[in-house]
């Protein structure tokens, strides 16, 4: 293998720069040509690539976003441009690509694997809704930046003495709104997974909370539930307590990486090349207890992922 290309695709995350790095500084010095993909799957399909060189990518480990660009691809879906993306991929002598983004990603990666193109899955998402690890580049920096946001809001909320819906990312995901609600000690966490929501409940919770002496009432609401601004005026129109929705929204996808999100993708980036050198294709790399792994793609994506049962009674059992 001579000459490998790497693409950042879907929702861009903190430390997606620092996966890119690790790629072209691990692939230049195995002796390998390193070609940097533009926009995800619509640039390779447009043929929208460069070299790229150690330099290429200086200054670029402490800032969010990705400077190869990213995007979502429909075409990426059909067998045409299934297609199209392998012969852009020979024509430009890309024998390996390293793909970095979530599952959606990893099934585009699948597919060029089975057209001769090799590939490797880093996973790239601030959802950490992948099953094969515990980690994906992001989410250490997302979790981070709502955290502190939330943390704002709960001392408005405070004085004024109202309660506050604060919705945050992750798709159907609430890994975010989980440790959001354990970090900044939510009085209520609603999560699509254990979507057992009873809003009578929630509003039973809210005057009991106040009856007990306490002067806000926080609830995270994840993003697979929504609907925050017209739950905000239900539950003020129950309980007579003002109540104001917050939607973190895309402030939670920027910002410069973590330590932890700098460190984690650099290794990722790395062991995607390591792996594209041993002759490995169609696999998906992954964090399991405490090590650096990878997985067939198919494998990965056949996987399931459970919030855990513990951390939510945790979780509960804090917000008294
Ligand atoms: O997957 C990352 C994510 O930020 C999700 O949490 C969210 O549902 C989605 O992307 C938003 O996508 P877009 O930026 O395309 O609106």
């Amino acid at each position: 293998i001579k000459t490998i290309g790497v693409l950042t695709s879907g929702g861009d995350a903190p430390g997606m720069n620092a996966a890119i790095r690790a790629v072209v500084r691990s692939g230049i010095a195995k002796g390998l040509n390193v070609k940097g993909i533009y926009k995800g799957y619509n640039g390779l399909i447009n043929g929208e690539i460069e070299d790229l060189t150690a330099r290429s990518v200086s200054d670029t480990i402490s800032r969010g976003g990705t400077m190869l660009y990213t995007a979502r691809c429909a075409e990426m879906r059909t067998p045409e441009g299934q297609a199209q993306a392998a012969k852009v991929c020979r024509e430009n002598g890309i024998e390996g690509l390293v793909v970095i983004g979530g599952d959606g990603s990893f099934a585009g990666a699948q597919k060029l694997a089975a057209l001769g193109v090799n590939t490797i899955g880093v996973p790239g998402t601030i959802d950490l809704d992948i099953a094969c690890t515990e980690y994906t580049i992001g989410f250490d920096t997302a979790v981070n930046t709502a955290m502190e946001a939330i943390d704002k809001v709960r001392d408005t909320s405070t004085s004024h003495e109202r309660c506050s819906i604060i919705e945050v990312m992750g798709r159907n995901a609430g890994y975010i709104a989980l440790w959001c609600g354990i970090a900044n000690g939510a009085e209520d966490i609603l999560l699509p997974e254990k979507y057992d929501y009873d809003e009578q409940k929630l509003i039973n919770n809210i005057i009991n909370n106040r009856k007990r002496g306490k002067k806000h009432h926080i609830i995270i609401n994840a993003e697979g539930i929504g609907h925050s601004t017209s739950m905000a005026r239900r539950i003020e129109a129950a309980t007579g307590i003002e109540t104001r929705a917050t939607i973190l929204g895309h402030m939670q996808r920027g910002g410069s990486p973590t330590c932890k999100d700098r460190v984690y993708a650099s290794m990722m980036g790395a062991y995607a090349v390591d792996l594209l050198a041993d002759g490995k294709t169609k696999r998906v790399v992954g964090y399991k207890g405490g090590e650096f792994v990878d997985y067939d793609i198919d494998e990965a994506l056949a996987m399931q992922k459970e919030l855990p049962e513990y951390w939510l009674r945790v979780a509960k059992a804090m917000s008294v």
